[in-house]
C-alpha cells in the first residue's frame, strides 16, 4: 500500500469513488471506528443547542451525519455497505436504501470536503442538508460557499486535521456573518493542534483538550506503525500502550468562542 507524505497509508482513492462501498471496505480492514467514539461527544454538543447547524469538515460520504441521522453504529455502516445485499445494488439502489434510513431531525448537517463524488453521495442519500466542495487550505471560499458555511453553530471533524490545518479552521471561525461556532476536532497524536488553537485564540477562542486517547484505527502494517510512532515522538509524545499495541490514536480538542476577540 502506498504511503502519503506524513507516513500514513494512503486511502486517497477510496475518498473519490462514486459510492461509499470502497471506503467502508478499505477502512473495515484497519478497524477504523473513530466516528463511533466521537459520536457521543458530538451528540452532547448538538443536544446542548436548539436546532443547531453542524458543519463536518472532511465529511467524506457524510459518515458523522449518517451515524447521527440513522441512529447507526460504525459496525452497522460496515455491514450495510460491505454486505451481500450492497454488492448486488447499483448506486441508485444504494441511495434508495439510504434515503429510507436517514430520519428527519431538528439538526442540520453541512459537509465540507474536496471530494465531489463523496459529497454528492452524502447529499443524495439525505445525510447532508448542504455540501460545500472547497479546498480552504488553498482558496478563500466563494461568497456563495461562505454564506453556507457561515450558518454553522458547531464545527466538528474526525480524521481530517492533518489534511486541513489552521488555514481552513481559522477561516471557518471568521466568516462574514458567521455565528462564531464552537468546535470539536479529533486529532491524531502525530499532528499538533497548537497552530489551530493559536489561530483561533487570536479570534477570541479558548481551547481545552479532553482527557484520554481515542483509538482511531489499527496500523495497516509494521512499517506504518514504525513511521507513525516516530511522528508521534517528533510531536513531543511518548507512544502510549495502545499505540505500541497497534492502534493509531487521536485526542479530542474543544475550542469555543469567548467574549474576548483579538487580545492574544
Ligand atoms: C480520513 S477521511 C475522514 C472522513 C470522515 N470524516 C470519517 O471520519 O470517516 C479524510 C477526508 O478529508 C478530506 N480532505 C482532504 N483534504 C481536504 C481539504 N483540504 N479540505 C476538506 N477536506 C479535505 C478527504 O477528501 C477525506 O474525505
Amino acid at each position: 500500500m502506498p504511503f502519503d507524505s506524513t507516513g500514513k497509508v494512503s486511502f486517497d482513492e477510496v475518498y473519490t469513488a462514486p459510492d461509499p462501498r470502497p471506503f467502508f471496505t478499505a477502512l473495515r480492514e484497519v478497524d477504523y471506528h473513530l466516528p463511533q467514539l466521537a459520536k457521543p461527544y458530538f451528540a452532547k454538543l448538538i443536544e446542548e443547542r436548539a436546532n443547531p447547524t453542524v458543519l463536518d469538515v472532511g465529511c467524506s460520504y457524510g459518515v458523522n451525519a449518517a451515524l447521527y441521522r440513522c441512529d447507526a453504529t460504525m459496525d452497522d455502516l460496515y455491514a450495510h455497505y460491505t454486505g451481500e445485499e450492497a454488492a448486488d445494488l447499483d448506486r441508485a439502489g444504494l441511495l434508495a436504501r439510504d434515503r429510507a434510513l436517514a430520519k428527519s431531525h431538528d439538526v442540520r448537517f453541512i459537509g465540507l470536503d474536496v471530494a465531489a463524488p463523496a459529497l454528492a453521495y452524502a447529499r443524495e442519500a439525505g445525510f447532508l442538508d448542504e455540501a460545500v466542495r472547497a479546498d480552504l487550505e488553498n482558496d478563500d471560499p466563494t461568497p456563495e460557499q461562505s454564506a453556507v458555511l457561515a450558518q454553522a453553530d458547531l464545527v466538528v471533524s474526525t480524521g481530517c486535521i492533518g489534511y486541513v490545518s489552521e488555514r481552513t479552521i481559522a477561516r471557518l471561525a471568521d466568516l462574514p456573518g458567521g455565528r462564531r461556532p464552537s468546535m470539536a476536532h479529533f486529532v491524531l497524536r502525530m499532528f499538533s493542534y497548537t497552530p489551530i488553537a493559536d489561530s483561533l485564540a487570536t479570534l477570541g477562542y479558548e481551547t481545552v483538550g479532553v482527557e484520554g486517547l481515542f483509538k482511531q484505527r489499527r496500523f495497516a502494517s509494521a512499517q506504518e506503525q514504525e513511521q507513525l510512532l516516530d511522528a508521534v515522538r517528533a510531536n513531543g509524545f511518548e507512544p502510549s500502550e495502545q499505540e505500541l499495541d497497534g492502534w493509531l490514536c487521536a485526542q479530542l480538542h474543544l475550542s469555543r468562542p469567548t467574549d474576548r476577540r483579538g487580545h492574544q
